[in-house]
């Protein structure tokens, strides 16, 4: 079967940046940190030549491969899996692998993800993030001893966790949260997130341990609702129900 012409593939504005090669000009403004060269922080242009189907992660790479090598950034599979190339575009936060360059050309913002020390231009320290995410035992707890066999799920049982199985631990959701900007005590949705894996997993006996810990000051009752967090969600995760849920069961559960 023949190829898909490039012009049906791409709609009319995409079309006015095409140049004749196929591919459209991308101006990224980085922000940029290096504390072993300057205490503040400070914006750089980079201008790449893109197909418009490549992704943001190329572009990046277009810049520290071809540009300025000593640009920093996190990235590992480049598929949307690992979670790592988390960063703020345009004011959002997104993975880099998933943006496509005609998205966003023919300009635009990038900035470490918000909430988490800058180590160096886009790799924030991750460790306080993890530190809430360890904090919620996300692990299987089943003091029952190791099973002659596989221990058996109805597809209900399955689907209760389902949603919140999807998580890579990206942190856009996060890092996206005004809650968390403001007091780094919050545990954060990633770490709801993680917790209701396990919650509410039949197979699971450690429900009531980790709703003991969400209940304290630093859990879910610090969540305002506003959202932020769904939205940010690479993986379509309802992060917001999932603490509405463990919220419920620590209400009205009576763990
Ligand atoms: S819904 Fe809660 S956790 Fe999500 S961004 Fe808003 S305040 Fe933060
Ligand atoms: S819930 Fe979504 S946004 Fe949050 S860490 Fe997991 S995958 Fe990333
Ligand atoms: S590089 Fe792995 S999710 Fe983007």
């Amino acid at each position: 079967m023949a190829a898909e012409p490039l012009g049906d593939v791409l709609d009319a504005s995409d079309r006015r940046q095409v140049g004749t090669s196929g591919k459209i000009s991308l101006t990224l403004k980085i922000r940029r940190y290096n504390p072993e060269l300057r205490e503040d922080a400070w914006w750089d242009e980079f201008t790449v030549s893109m197909e418009p189907t490549d992704r943001l992660l190329d572009a990046l790479h277009e810049v520290k491969w071809h540009q300025d090598g000593t640009l920093a950034l996190r990235r590992s599979c480049a598929h949307g899996i690992c979670g790592s190339d988390a960063i703020m575009v345009d004011g959002q936060n997104r993975l880099a692998c998933k943006v496509l360059v005609k998205d966003v050309a023919p300009k635009c913002t990038i900035e470490p993800i918000r909430g988490l020390p800058v180590l160096k231009d886009l790799i924030v320290d991750m460790e306080p993030f993890f530190d809430g995410y360890r904090s919620v035992l996300p692990y299987l707890i089943n003091d029952e001893g190791e099973p002659d066999r596989e221990r058996f799920q109805s597809p209900e049982q399955r689907h209760r966790y389902d949603d919140t199985t999807k998580c890579i631990l990206c942190a856009c959701c996060t890092t996206s949260c005004p809650i968390f900007w403001g007091d780094e005590e919050y545990i954060g949705p990633a770490a709801i997130v993680a917790a209701h894996r396990f919650i509410y997993d039949s197979r699971d006996e450690g429900a009531k341990d980790r709703l003991k810990i969400l209940s304290e000051k630093t859990g879910v009752f610090r969540c305002r609702t506003t959202f932020n967090c769904t939205e940010a969600c690479p993986r379509g995760i309802h992060v917001t129900q999932a603490i509405q849920e463990v919220k419920r069961s620590i209400l009205f559960d009576r763990f």
